[in-house]
């Protein structure tokens, strides 16, 4: 039992030593004590609460190449779409119709919309009174400003690394300094800000992802999304390993366990490895969020990070009823807050 230690100090202080975490991370002896610890965090911070947010994919067009990733733009295999103005509002009026308290807009980084655009689109979906969460990438200062003007709440963008070597060896044309100085603006503009990893990449081990977990704790975000690498098809890492679901639902739990009152989704790369019970695995290792696509059918298969994405073929108003019934199994119910994080709330006076 080397890292039961390391598990009981970061469930009473919420901290441990890059020598803790690793030894957690190189351990598959005691999860079973690892995931059991971050749920008891989740019940005492975020209680048995399950925030339920829209996600809408409203373009799979990217001009970056980063090199894990089917929607890069070397990728010619995948027919490229944009959603028009009127299907996004309409999809999102129906989320808030649905119950949703949050719509969740996600894109390749692109200029396939242009800035007035995207504000009046924010605009537009702010009058059905919703949280509005964007993740469009890296954008200026200037950009996010505006965002945030038009009425935008929340933005994801993570970090995937914090190694600079393997992030570098990944990422082409992009830099490690630049997507940290858009966080910084993010926060800055009073976004509730969301990072996260991508875990179990090749070229990563247990000191990178333990040094990663220590850069999400040291930027204290509000949300972190873990999801495990999974190779896909015409990219560069198309025959490397997979990333695991193991490793991914550790990293889910070290991040509940070193921020207890954040949001945490369990992501749907999880879910794609272990359909059946990966979400609720996720769910009870320290996640608090769903965050399901609720995008145009049509659409919703062309938006291919990677292969077999798990997605559910139901309206908003449906998949909304199946998360309900889903979570009363398991004890937990979906929340009516706006789905701020107790942590943003606690920033802001809340
Ligand atoms: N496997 C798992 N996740 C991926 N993403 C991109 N490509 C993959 C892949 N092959 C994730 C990245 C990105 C998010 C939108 O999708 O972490 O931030
Ligand atoms: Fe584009 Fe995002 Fe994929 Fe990178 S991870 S290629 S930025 S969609």
């Amino acid at each position: 039992m080397p890292s039961i230690k390391f598990i009981n100090e970061l469930e009473k202080n919420h901290i441990t030593s890059l020598y803790g975490l690793e030894k957690i991370i190189a351990d598959d002896d005691d999860c079973e004590y690892l995931f059991e610890a971050a749920n008891r965090v989740r019940q005492k911070f975020v209680k048995q609460e399950v925030h339920l947010k829209a996600l809408i994919e409203i373009s799979n067009i990217c001009a970056k190449e980063c090199f894990y990733c089917g929607l890069r733009s070397k990728n010619k295999g995948i027919k490229r779409y944009k959603m028009s103005a009127e299907e996004i509002v309409s999809r999102a009026k129906e989320a808030a119709m649905s119950g949703y308290k949050t719509v969740v807009m996600q894109s390749g980084e692109s200029g396939a919309f242009k800035d007035d655009e995207i504000c009046e689109i924010i605009r537009e979906i702010k009058k059905f009174g919703v949280q509005i969460t964007l993740s469009f990438g890296e954008k200026s200062f200037e950009q996010y400003r505006a965002y945030k003007k038009a009425g935008a709440d929340r933005y994801l963008l993570r970090i995937e690394t914090a190694d600079r070597t393997l992030y570098k060896a990944l990422h082409p044309n992009m830099s490690l300094k630049n997507r940290i100085k858009c966080l910084e603006n993010l926060r800055n503009l009073g976004y509730e800000t969301g990072s996260g990893l991508l875990v179990g990449l090749p070229g990563s081990s247990a000191k990178i992802l333990a040094r990663d977990l220590m850069f999400l704790k040291k930027y204290d975000f509000d949300m972190i999304g873990i999801g495990p690498f999974i190779p896909a098809t015409n990219t560069p890492l198309e025959h490397s390993k997979a990333g695991g679901i193991k490793l991914a639902l550790k990293a889910n739990a070290l991040t509940r366990l070193l921020l207890p009152k954040i949001n945490i989704p369990a992501t749907t790369a999880i879910e794609t490895l272990d359909p059946n019970e990966g979400r609720k695995m996720a769910l009870r290792s320290g996640a608090n969020v769903i965050m399901p696509s609720i995008t145009q059918s049509r659409y919703r298969d062309l938006y291919r990070l990677y292969p077999n994405k798990f997605c559910l073929k139901q309206s908003a108003a449906e998949i909304y009823d199946r998360f309900d019934e889903m979570l009363s199994v398991i004890g937990d119910k979906i929340s009516l807050t706006n789905g701020n994080s107790v942590r943003f709330n606690q920033r802001r006076g809340l």
